[in-house]
């Protein structure tokens, strides 16, 4: 990455400042040309570890590899310049210890150009996210539904439904602002729980599956594109990708088989 593109980039002090002010657009991208579409519109891109399940054909992000997170993150660093772009650390990169968790993400930072990660926040993260933060790597945190704990939770439920859970839930974004993180994603959660962290919290939070009254929003990419026919409650698709995609492929096979394509316009003469 060059330095002039570092240059122009959102960065995560100034994604903090927006606390409370205009709303923080967010998206996931997984790929250059994407990433360079929603560079305009968005202040953060974050290249999620939905990318397993998105991008890869899994059914849950716990198969997602370190290297697949460079690698993802590393096109989309080239097709952007203005967005931050936040990394996700993999299931298994980052739990165990503060060491660990720095030697992945100080990696994923090198390796990509990115300029912070995020990490899944459960109890025990503020310990990691403070020794990550004061060696230089910008945090962001998530809390509510963690989708690499869903062997845990049974499955991909909206959280909080109890007192206890909703407790702990306003308890860990507490503990992760504390301990540093710039922003906080909160995800699939009641819209009351949503706003009480948004109200317990002095960085911005990050809502998908949460309430409209977060700092910002996020979705998946290709899930508000339209690219899958099912997706979560809390995706609304702007656009019907899926269609489109099946309307051009069946219109080229359909001039493969009948000799249309290539036209003349699609061939080379040299005379
Ligand atoms: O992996 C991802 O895309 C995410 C978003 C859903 C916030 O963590």
């Amino acid at each position: 990455m060059s330095a002039q593109k570092f240059a122009g980039r959102m960065t995560a002090p100034q994604i903090t400042a927006r606390k409370g002010a205009d709303p923080i657009v967010c998206l996931t991208a997984y790929d250059a040309p994407t990433a360079a579409i929603l560079d305009d519109h968005c202040d953060l891109i974050l290249v999620g570890d939905s990318v397993g399940m998105v991008v890869h054909g899994l059914t849950t992000t716990v198969g997602v590899s370190l290297e697949m997170m460079i690698m993802h993150g590393q096109a989309v660093m080239r097709g952007s310049d203005k967005a931050l772009v936040v990394v996700d650390l993999p299931f298994g990169s980052y739990e165990d210890s503060p060491e660990t968790a720095f030697r992945n993400a100080a990696r994923v930072m090198q390796e990509t150009g990115c300029q912070a990660v995020k990490i899944e926040s459960g109890s025990y993260a503020a310990e990691t996210i403070a020794y990550l933060v004061e060696r230089g790597i910008p945090v962001m945190s998530h809390v509510g539904l963690r989708p690499q704990s869903m062997n845990v939770l049974g499955g991909f439920r909206a959280r909080g439904r109890s007192q206890k859970v909703a407790d702990e839930i306003v308890e860990n974004a507490i503990a992760a602002a504390k301990a540093g993180s710039f922003a906080v994603v909160v995800e699939g959660v009641s819209a009351e729980l949503a706003d009480k962290v948004t109200k317990a919290v002095d960085i911005p939070t990050i809502g998908i599956g949460a309430s409209a009254g977060c700092d910002g929003q996020i979705l998946v990419t290709p899930d508000m594109l339209g690219l899958f026919s099912r997706v979560p409650k809390f995706v609304k698709k702007y656009a019907a990708m899926q269609d489109i995609i099946e309307e051009a492929v069946a219109s080229y096979a359909k001039e493969v088989k009948s000799r249309k394509f290539p036209g003349e316009t699609n061939t080379y003469k040299f005379s």
